[in-house]
């Protein structure tokens, strides 16, 4: 089956919560990207989201990832917990903890951080939360920097919990680009996609900054086929049509 895809932007500003059982999705920073001058510099930032177990209260709660050497056990316990997705650059550290303060979540209580690329725009905050799980890429390390093998690849999501799975979604870095996607919210299946989207109608400007166009390609067909919202990379959310 062959599906027209339509895109509109998802109304409303930061922080955009939508909710859903077992998971909540705020968007808490809008990534951007803006022009500099004549001589191609930007100015830019990743978006920063935030999913929420709806089993998840505040205070005291606080991710423990197990320190045992099972990746599957881990990631399942680091998504039981709030898990955040990119932190944006470290010139967003103070936007980025007073957004986090404002869902009542301290950064020891995050569990597990995930950076869908190891871009700087997208992971430099990451020194923020030394207590939780960090899958960076495919590169997953519990606190104290124990690094576990796990599986993850275009074929074989991992799964944090019901509905809640990280997809290996290659291109824009290279290989290790990786997108987070919970299903059972209000508007569907949310996708945040790092920057296999740079934003919505983004047209063919997103191959000019990829590694790898083809695999990006790939990715983003992915996304379209199953996400209801997507958070791009430097842009606001966008709710996502299938129409056969
Ligand atoms: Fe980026």
């Amino acid at each position: 089956m062959s599906w027209r895809v339509r895109t509109e932007p998802l109304p409303g500003e930061p922080p955009l919560t939508i909710p859903g059982d077992p998971y909540s999705v705020v968007v808490l920073l809008r990534g951007y990207s803006e022009p500099q001058g004549a001589g191609g510099a930007q100015r830019a930032d990743g978006s920063v989201t935030l999913v929420l177990p709806r089993a998840w209260r505040p205070p005291g709660a606080r991710g423990q990832p197990p320190a045992g050497p099972d990746a599957a056990a881990a990631l399942a316990q680091a998504g039981s917990g709030p898990v955040l997705v990119d932190t944006g650059g470290p010139w967003a550290r103070d936007a980025l903890l007073a957004a986090l303060a404002a869902q009542r979540v301290g950064p020891d209580a995050v569990s597990l951080v995930v950076g869908t690329h190891g871009h700087s725009d997208h992971v430099g905050s990451l020194g923020l939360f030394p207590r939780a799980a960090l899958l960076v890429g495919h590169d997953l390390c519990l606190p104290g920097g124990l690094y576990l093998p796990h599986g993850l690849s275009e074929a074989c999501p991992l799964r944090l919990g019901p509905g809640l799975e990280v997809w290996a979604t290659p291109g824009h870095a290279g290989r290790g680009d990786v997108s987070v996607a919970v299903a059972g919210t209000a508007l569907g299946t949310v996708v945040a996609a790092g920057d296999v989207f740079e934003r919505e109608d983004d047209g063919d400007t997103w191959r000019g900054l990829s590694e790898d166009p083809v695999a990006q390609e790939r990715s983003r067909q992915r996304v379209l086929a199953a996400a209801d919202v997507v958070v791009p990379g430097h842009g606001g959310p966008f709710r996502v049509f299938r129409e056969p």
